[in-house]
């Protein structure tokens, strides 16, 4: 097929609850992507922070065919697989955690880690949950309520109950939030699609301190900005502290649908049998990918550290070069954001006709999330046409 009919299909086809770009993407490898009229890009958005090992990696591909080959992609959870305790165990030892359930997706694994806080919360009179401006925690009903931004409320009124917001990195705006009904707060270390805004250090000691201090659960979202992309295994491990409760997701599965909600000691042995579940949760396909992904996770952090020490460089020249259309260079790894002062859409515009897929990020911002195999050499071509784009427009 060509890419104007896979398009016209998909108008024709589905809901229109996505503004997609007309190309259809056929084929990948390393860090390239060609579309369905063989027209070739590097790739630097990644499935929107999923592909971490970029296309075609030869052992996602043996992991994938074993699994195949065993004949079971998926068992439900009345049985355990041995791909999704490997990954369960790796995951707990990577983190200093005790225990995880497995999901589908981000929203999900948020979902389940707001029933886990009402849970723990419940009988203490605890339910309500605190989160931010700017948040994005996904599209269920509990997900969107905690995501602390109107658009995504807008028409689907009324929101879960027991939900307030706070300001990101303002600890003040907490703490005048916190009552004895308080069960959680919940939070991104580095917010993603509200604009890639790093949490300050004092701020994450103070929610650390501050639910230590009142029994409530402190859960960190790292559905983005987990998985090694901001240069360690997990964005938590940058500022010495744990949360209760991590959110997992993205890169998880290795492309294949996977999250995970992965309880610390204090809310280890929250959820007993009967309180949740996904039946397709710890699917032995993802679990498979999940496996090897987590296997390679030391190697793929201490890379998008070095890789994004260097994109770091190459967009503060960027937007020293272009003051007139860029501003500020915010983010931590491989997960990077170019404060714009033209229409992002307008820049991955001008960047896709050259050969480079870049998304955006809130507003404002152009969003970097490659996949973790980046190297200098690609971020030097990726910056050459971001340069040439913002020149252009
Ligand atoms: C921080 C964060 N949480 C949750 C989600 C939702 O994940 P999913 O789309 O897999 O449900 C996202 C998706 O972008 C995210 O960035």
């Amino acid at each position: 097929m060509t890419n104007n009919a896979v398009v016209e299909l998909g108008k024709k086809n589905y809901m229109n609850n996505y503004s997609q770009f007309p190309i259809a993407i056929a084929s990948g490898k390393g860090m390239y992507l060609k579309d369905e009229d063989g027209n070739e890009y590097l790739d630097f958005v990644a499935g929107i922070a999923v592909n971490a090992l970029g296309y075609g990696d030869e052992d996602e591909k043996k992991a994938l065919l074993s699994v195949i080959e065993e004949g079971v992609l998926h068992t439900s959870n009345l049985y355990y697989n041995r791909h999704a305790v490997n990954a369960a165990a790796a995951l707990n030892k990577l983190a200093g955690s005790e225990e995880v359930f497995f999901c589908n997706s981000g929203a999900e694994a948020n979902e389940a880690a707001l029933k886990l806080a009402r849970k723990y919360g419940s009988g203490k009179g605890r339910t309500e949950i605190i989160s931010f401006h700017h948040s994005f925690h996904g599209r269920t009903y509990g997900a969107i309520t905690v995501t602390g931004q109107d658009k995504y409320h807008k028409g689907f009124a009324p929101m879960l109950p027991g939900v307030s917001y706070a300001e990101y990195n303002n600890l003040d705006s907490v703490k005048a939030l916190v009552n004895s009904q308080t069960a959680a707060i919940i939070v991104e270390p580095l917010q993603g699609e509200g604009g890639i805004i790093p949490a300050e250090q004092p701020f994450m000691e103070g929610l650390r301190k501050l639910c230590d201090e009142n029994d409530m659960l402190l859960i960190f979202d790292e559905v983005q900005c987990g998985m090694g992309r901001t240069g360690k295994p997990f964005c938590f491990q940058h500022y010495g502290i744990k949360p209760d409760v991590l959110t997992l997701a993205k890169a998880l599965g290795g492309g294949l649908p996977m999250g995970a909600c992965v309880a610390f000691s204090r809310a280890a042995g929250v959820f007993t049998p009967g309180d949740h579940a996904a039946t397709f949760g710890g699917n032995v396909a993802a679990a498979a990918l999940a496996e090897l992904l987590l296997s390679k996770l030391q190697a793929l952090s201490a890379n998008a550290a070095e890789s994004g020490m260097y994109l770091t460089q190459k967009l503060k020249e960027i937007a020293a070069k272009h003051p007139d259309k860029a501003s500020d260079v915010r983010g931590m790894g491989l997960m990077q954001g170019l404060d714009l002062k033209v229409p992002p859409r307008d820049v991955i515009a001008e960047c896709m006709k050259r050969g480079l897929l870049v998304c955006s990020a809130g507003y404002t911002v152009l969003r970097f999330v490659p996949p973790l195999i980046a190297s200098k050499d690609d971020i030097d071509k990726a910056a050459a046409i971001v340069d040439e784009a913002l020149s252009a427009l």
